[in-house]
């Protein structure tokens, strides 16, 4: 089940409708990540539209409210058919059984659900001085992971460089989705902790996030090709 997921960061559906018809020609067509920005400028109809071109979907919403508000947005997105979809880990276990209960269909399916621990922008510095959690980065991420795993979900989004430790914590079938994907050669952008996707899943990722590596190459089928070659073949 491992797959490159192209993050389609763009502000207006017609931007992530052109990108993407550059993949028309492609036997299979790639997993793309739906973001808030996406997702708030053109509401559902975008998601729709995708899932009609034959793209499986993961909506990044980061869902984080009170159970019962988690529960019942989760029914109004698992009826969206998407693939997999979100929550921050920071609502608590009980947010996240919600979550997992309003997604899940009456025949039983549903998407993926899998939960952001600390993200990647948090320093531990912060993390500290700020949030006042009192334990080091790597902790935090694994007790949050942990809560996930106990509530239910498939997996966490977290740093390639952190999916072997989480493995190791919360059992081989725990899924990691991680961004922070560079090729050897490509520009780090704004994202520090980063590695390529040949290492990614040395480490143990299960999907790789790729946004600029892709959506700004010159040639984003090439560049995408490159990353599947690289994560799931070489
Ligand atoms: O362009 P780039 O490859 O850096 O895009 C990575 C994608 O993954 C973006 O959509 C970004 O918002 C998302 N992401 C991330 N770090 C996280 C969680 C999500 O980069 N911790």
């Amino acid at each position: 089940m491992k797959d490159v997921i192209i993050a389609c960061d763009f502000g207006s559906p017609a931007e992530a409708l052109a990108f993407l018809d550059k993949f028309s020609g492609c036997s299979s067509k790639p997993f793309v990540k739906i973001g808030m920005e996406l997702y708030y400028s053109a509401g559902p109809s975008i998601v729709r539209e995708i899932k009609a071109r034959g793209h499986r979907i993961f909506l990044d919403l980061k869902l984080h409210d009170i159970p019962n508000t988690v529960r019942k947005t989760m029914k109004v997105l698992s009826a969206l058919d998407v693939d997999m979809t979100n929550v921050h880990a920071a609502g608590t276990v009980d947010m996240m059984k919600a979550a997992l209960e309003g997604l899940t269909r009456e025949d039983g399916t549903r998407p993926l659900l899998i939960a952001v621990t600390q993200l990647t922008s948090t320093s531990e510095e912060r993390m500290r001085s700020e949030l006042l959690i009192d334990c080091d980065m790597q902790g935090t991420i694994a007790k949050y992971a942990e809560n996930a795993k106990i509530a239910g979900l498939d997996g966490v989004v977290c740093s390639p460089l952190e999916a072997g430790m989480i493995k190791e914590r919360c059992g081989s079938e725990f899924i990691a989705v991680t961004p922070g994907i560079r090729f050897a050669d490509s520009a780090a952008d704004d994202q520090v902790r980063i590695t390529t996707p040949a290492r990614a899943r040395e480490i143990g990722s299960d999907f790789i996030v790729v946004g600029r590596p892709i959506t700004a190459a010159a040639d984003p089928v090439a560049a995408y090709e490159r990353c599947v070659k690289e994560f799931l073949e070489d």
